[in-house]
């Protein structure tokens, strides 16, 4: 079986950050959501992989470059434009060949791994195999409806007024019979070749179509919320490790790690929590759910729930909470005797301060319950 894994598209519901980095990188407890799908990719046994990249190809492949890190031979495959998942399928027929193949998107993320789920493909081989749960609003997904018997019936994309709870994941298992269905669909009304159209052809000619339902953690990562919350899913399951230094004057609770080369000065540090390499953190709080990526600097400030990525500077910021700071940003105070806020917010940016007057929160008890609401 070969794997062919999307990591094109726009990635507008992720703005700013798709503006300069493709979102399938934004890291997750330290680690780019493409990578966890390489590695879920590599357990079901899969060497060969395609991807498939848009104008971010460079960045991707700084990332995975030949895929031999993770055990895998990866081949670049280009798409010009965004012109759906089943237009994916197209691109690949020649690196795809006559085999079954396992299609991954690139921003999704599942945990738990689907190797059942795989397996039961390889032992009935159905024309296409879908992977779908239940969720309480399904109109942001492909939907699959079932029958009495718990066959297929249909399956519509982003259907207004579902019929069904269950939704399709980033995850397809197909034999070479989708070939044809992916020639045959014309684009929806949203412009793009889908793929739950091309299954749902396959469907209507007669071939086997099987939805498998998913029992574990899953998060399509195309959203901030979605992406803080996966976050602190992640985190919740980290080994602690301390291998920077943290000084005396410091105190490290809980499930945290400190990467190699990370320091922590007179700071307080209450997991789940991770301090990426080259990261200092001075006299600050981090609280649970927090990722700081590599070479930050953190000063004076007091963070959780949050995810702070490559080197961003922090300094005398307090109460920041559920919050995503880009590559190299800068939160910090206004000029001495300054009372008013300077900013320079990029497209697309969201800022969110307290209302005049709010009381300044205690931040590791709305973490925690931030948390529990999001997990
Ligand atoms: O997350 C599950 C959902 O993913 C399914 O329920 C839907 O049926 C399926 O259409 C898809 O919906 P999204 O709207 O979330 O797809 P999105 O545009 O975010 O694209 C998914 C991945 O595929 C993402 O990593 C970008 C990549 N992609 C997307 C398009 C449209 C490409 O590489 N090329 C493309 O042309």
């Amino acid at each position: 079986m070969k794997a062919l894994i999307l990591s094109g598209g726009s990635g507008t519901r992720l703005r700013p950050f798709s503006y300069s980095m493709p979102k399938q990188l934004i890291p997750i407890a330290n680690k780019p959501v493409l990578e966890y799908v390489l590695e879920n990719v590599r357990d079901l046994g899969v060497r060969e992989v395609g991807v498939i990249v848009g104008d971010r190809a460079p960045d991707i492949a700084d990332v995975i470059g030949d895929g031999a890190r993770f055990g895998l031979r990866v081949t670049y495959l280009p798409q010009d434009r965004p012109l759906g998942l089943a237009h994916c399928v197209t691109l690949a027929r020649s690196f795809l060949g006559d085999d079954d193949f396992v299609m991954y998107l690139g921003d999704n993320m599942l945990p738990d791994g689907v190797g059942e789920i795989a397996a039961e493909f390889r032992a009935l081989r159905p024309a296409a195999q879908v992977v779908v749960r239940r969720v309480a609003d399904p109109r942001a997904f492909g939907v699959v409806e079932l029958d009495e018997r718990g066959a297929v019936r249909r399956l519509v994309e982003k259907p207004r007024r579902p019929r069904s709870d269950l939704a399709m994941l980033g995850v397809y298992f197909f034999t070479a019979a989708i070939h044809e269905a992916v020639a045959a669909i014309e684009p929806s009304p949203r412009g793009e070749l889908e793929i739950t159209d091309a299954v749902q052809w396959l469907l209507g000619h007669g071939a086997e179509v099987r939805a498998s339902e998913y029992a574990g953690y899953w998060k399509d990562t195309g959203q901030a919320e979605d992406v803080l919350a996966c976050n602190r899913h992640m985190l919740a399951g980290l080994r602690p490790a301390v291998g920077g230094e943290v000084d005396a004057a410091s105190w490290v609770e809980g499930q945290v790690v400190i990467e190699p080369g990370a320091r922590v000065v007179r700071s307080r540090i209450e997991g789940p929590a991770i301090i990426g390499a080259g990261t200092v953190v001075e006299d600050s709080y981090v609280g649970p759910y927090t990722s700081i990526g590599d070479d930050c600097t953190l000063r004076r400030t007091h963070l959780a729930d949050s995810i702070v990525l490559r080197g961003a500077l922090i300094s005398e910021v307090s109460g920041l909470l559920g919050s995503l700071i880009g590559r190299s940003a800068v939160v910090g105070p206004a000029s001495p005797g300054e009372a008013s806020h300077c900013m320079v917010v990029g497209d697309h940016t969201r800022v969110e301060i307290a209302a005049l007057g709010a009381r300044p929160p205690t931040l590791a008890a709305t973490a925690t319950s931030a948390a529990m609401a999001g997990i």
